[in-house]
């Protein structure tokens, strides 16, 4: 159970205080039938119905972003680029999510966003080893002495060890990496401490979470796990 005026704050369409002077003008429909008050008790599965639109009351949401360069993960816009949540255009729910493993601007890929804390967690703590997997393409040739060290883990700028990793040969310059774990700019910072340079990035899926049917810039629906 969960209070009418607190959800209609959380979706973000007003603070909770202005849901009564709104109701006073506007009607607003639990499963159809107009609310009796604006500190009225609603439960996961209604809908409410809000300035013409129908949304259901969810315990829980988590998407899936085809993120392409040119957006940042965090959830307000900043100067030269847009939030992630510019592109989630029809969801409802879009003030309530956050993002579980950020992406650079540069980089591509799959971002996933939840209202779901523990599931969040249960991302990015690197305790829980979910695997993460990037396509990676770099400025120079990656030796296979490289390729060992990063698999057993680098020491980072600043003096952090990478946790174990995997790596494929795609060629010469290309690789597909799976990490654990997820450290502020930890692909670029890895091919640094091999002495190379990351130039394009694309992280291809979370755990069992994938790019499939997911066009660059689309977004859907998943459930939480
Ligand atoms: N590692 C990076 O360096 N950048 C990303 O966006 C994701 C992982």
């Amino acid at each position: 159970m969960i209070r009418l005026d607190k959800y209609i704050s959380n979706l973000g369409f007003l603070v909770r205080s202005k849901v009564k002077p709104y109701m006073k003008k506007y009607e607003v429909l639990i499963n159809g039938e107009p609310a009796q008050a604006a500190n009225q008790k609603i439960q996961y599965g209604d809908v409410i119905t809000f300035g013409g639109e129908e949304i259901e009351v969810r315990e829980t949401v988590t998407v899936l972003i085809h993120k392409p360069a040119g957006y940042v993960s965090s959830d307000v816009s900043e100067a030269d680029y847009p939030s992630y949540r510019e592109l989630l255009d029809g969801c409802p729910y879009v003030h309530m999510l956050h993002v579980a493993g950020r992406l650079d601007q540069d980089t591509e890929g799959l971002l996933l966003a939840s209202t779901d804390g523990w599931l969040i967690h249960r991302i990015i703590s690197p305790k829980k080893k979910l695997p993460k997997v990037y396509f990676v393409s770099l400025s120079k040739s990656l030796s296979d002495t490289a390729i060992a060290e990063l698999e057993k883990g680098v020491a980072l700028d600043g003096g952090d060890v990478t946790l174990p990793a995997k790596i494929a040969r795609i060629d010469e310059k290309t690789i597909r990496l799976t990490l654990y774990e997820g450290k502020f700019h930890q692909v670029k910072r890895m091919m640094e401490a091999v002495d190379n340079q990351v130039v394009y990035l694309k992280r291809e899926s979370i755990g069992d979470w994938t790019l499939d049917g997911l066009e660059k810039g689309a977004w859907r629906y998943v459930e939480s796990f």
